[in-house]
């Protein structure tokens, strides 16, 4: 994988839409597909000073920014703080602030990413005011451990989880670790540790010993999720079980600056953020339909592998 830095110019030469533009942008998304990060030194989204200033002022004096906020732009919803303790008027800006990112991180994909037409369902936004370094979390829930996303809660069904970052930290980097993409990892403990299918018909059996080949064997709650989301749930823990792939893959660090934006297939990259404070984030589920090359897709290389359709 690469991070794939794209100077303020080239967002400002394709206002003119040419048709080197439109190529740039089918190579943008097919970039993205591949497993690189789109990394915008200047982000391309434009959040207000004084929306900035309010995220990062009240750090001191209110309990709403000690954990991760959520928005939830199909309700119009914020959740993540306990309200009991939060000034109503407090809430309000944030709410404002959030729905705001949400529809400028929209604007934006829309642009740059021109070729998937929006064909995504709009997922959670979420203000993330907590240092990570240091943080205290459980296992399976560090961010600091390389790891794939997979959502407990919303099985995507195949569709690709891509999320841009805003580090709106006015002097801070947030420093991340990235990895070999979703494919390669894979591909490198098969067909040694992963039997593979023969048939259709044993769908659930292959994942569960893919699984239990990756050395996972406890079972996980809820029958809501296609097999494929399973996999990636399971897969996600694998990796931040594995110490020795957590101590021996191969890494890129990256500082990315403040007032910067970057985009990710982040169930393709792996990624772990060891320090940082302050960013804003969106996530779309890019629909399979919608992709350029869909055989780079984590449901595509495992329907490969497995000889089935696990959506
Ligand atoms: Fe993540």
């Amino acid at each position: 994988m690469a991070i794939v830095s794209i100077p303020p110019d080239a967002l400002r030469d394709e206002i003119t839409r040419d048709s080197r533009s439109a190529e740039q942008h089918r190579e943008w998304c097919l970039r993205l597909e591949a497993g690189d990060i789109l990394y915008f030194p200047e982000s391309p989204l434009k959040i207000p000073a004084e929306d900035v200033a309010f995220l990062l002022g009240q750090h001191q004096t209110t309990s709403v920014f000690h954990k991760n906020i959520a928005y939830r732009p199909e309700k119009d919803l914020l959740t993540g703080f306990d309200a009991g303790s939060v000034p109503p008027h407090a809430v309000k800006r944030l709410h404002s602030i959030m729905r705001a990112y949400s529809n400028a991180a929209t604007e934006v994909l829309r642009d740059i990413l021109a070729p998937y037409q929006a064909r995504w369902e709009l997922d959670y936004a979420s203000f993330r005011p907590v240092e990570e370094q240091g943080r205290d979390q459980t296992l399976h829930r560090r961010n600091d451990l390389l790891h794939t996303d997979a959502f407990p809660t919303r099985p995507t069904h195949g569709a690709r989880i891509l999320r841009l970052f805003n580090n709106i930290h006015p002097t801070r980097t947030r420093d991340w670790i990235t990895s070999d993409p979703f494919g390669t990892i894979v591909g490198s403990i098969t067909p040694q540790q992963i039997p593979l299918p023969h048939s259709k018909k044993i769908c659930a059996r292959t994942l569960c010993s893919l699984g239990q080949a990756l050395g996972l064997s406890r079972a996980l709650p809820s029958i809501k999720r296609s097999p494929y989301d399973e996999f990636m749930l399971r897969f996600h823990n694998f990796l931040k079980e594995n110490s020795i792939y957590q101590a021996s893959c191969s890494k890129i660090h990256t500082q990315f600056l403040p007032g910067s934006s970057w985009m990710l297939y982040s169930d393709t990259v792996p990624h772990a953020v060891l320090a940082g404070q302050f960013a804003l984030e969106q996530t779309f589920l890019v629909s399979p339909e919608a992709q350029l090359d869909p055989s780079s897709s984590p449901v595509a290389i495992l329907e490969r592998m497995t000889g089935t359709r696990l959506r």
